[in-house]
């Protein structure tokens, strides 16, 4: 539906002219492109004044909304497929230099709002769902470089929801960091630790961005996976999830963060004696996926 373009005021090229003093080369072109887009969308829709009072409204309720704990611009640039934009854009900028690599790098995907820095490190085939709620998933694989050779020392950077799809920071008065931890693998690039199978969940819909996820008649959740940044020295790092192959919403997440390499098989198994050896007498979940890292 195209609006008629009635408007006879041109104000685009007066506005960007105001520019002629930006010293910032960078920052001209981005305010230049930001300035045309705009008032090209304005007449593209016809804006109306209610409807940009009713914009600014809505983003004024998200700057409120927001505190050290929710950053409720982040769900809106998120939800608005930006954010996996950005990180898309971030990845083939910085994979320009590994072009004609054996192998892609592993995909990035976005970041989300309940990472935390600063969790412990732990031996590898530690248990990160200890006292969590959810089924036990042993997760196993290799970190390499683009050409398949190993990376020893490599750090994962792990954290995730319960298999009830809740993370530690929503959990009401707790303060204590839970399904989190670094692993770092060993001499052969390998890496093995315990957590728990996690759930799909949905994103805070309590605010203004729920509000605007309801009107658009979207679904608010997200398909159930564990996010890891690996990251080794000399090297790209990535900051990735990986999604549980048979969870819901992997068609229609909500951030739009699913890529096809990222989606793993979980394995059920048990009860009885897992791979790295520990005996379990409940059945549990095997998932098996090797990171790529490209050189800087
Ligand atoms: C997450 O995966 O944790 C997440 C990402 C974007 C918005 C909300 C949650
Ligand atoms: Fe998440």
């Amino acid at each position: 539906m195209n609006a008629p373009d009635t408007c006879a005021l041109d104000l685009t090229e007066e506005v960007i002219a105001t520019l002629s003093g930006c010293e910032d080369e960078r920052f001209r072109f981005v305010m230049t492109q930001l300035v045309e887009h705009l008032h090209a969308f304005a007449r593209k829709v016809d804006l109306r004044p209610e409807e940009w009072m009713g914009a600014i409204q809505f983003l004024t309720a998200v700057g409120q909304t927001c505190d050290d704990k929710r950053q409720e611009f982040i769900l809106l640039s998120d939800t608005l497929g930006l954010s996996m934009l950005v990180v898309a854009l971030a990845q083939a900028r910085a994979s320009g230099a590994a072009a004609g690599a054996a192998t892609p790098a592993t995909e990035a995907t976005v970041l989300g709002p309940y990472y935390w820095e600063g969790a412990p490190e732990l031996p590898l085939g530690a248990d990160l769902g200890a006292g969590v709620r959810g089924e036990p998933a042993f997760y196993q694989g290799r970190v390499t470089d683009t050409e398949g050779r190993p990376l020893a020392g490599a750090l994962l950077d792990i954290w995730s929801g319960d298999g009830e799809g809740v993370y530690d920071m929503q959990l009401e008065g707790n303060t204590q960091m839970l399904a989190r931890g670094r692993i770092r693998t060993d001499e052969g690039g390998r890496y093995w630790f315990w957590s728990i199978r996690p759930s799909f969940y949905p994103i805070p819909m309590d605010g203004p961005v729920g509000r605007m996820i309801e009107r658009m008649g979207r679904d608010p959740n997200r398909p159930g996976h564990i996010h890891m940044i690996v990251s080794a020295d000399g090297h790209v790092p990535v900051a990735t999830h990986l999604f549980v192959a048979d969870s819901p919403y992997l068609e229609t997440d909500v951030v739009f963060g699913v890529r096809d390499s990222l989606i793993v098989p979980f394995e059920r198994m048990g009860p009885g004696t897992a791979s790295d050896g520990r005996v379990l007498d409940r059945p549990y979940w095997e998932a098996h996926y090797d990171f790529r890292l490209a050189p800087r």
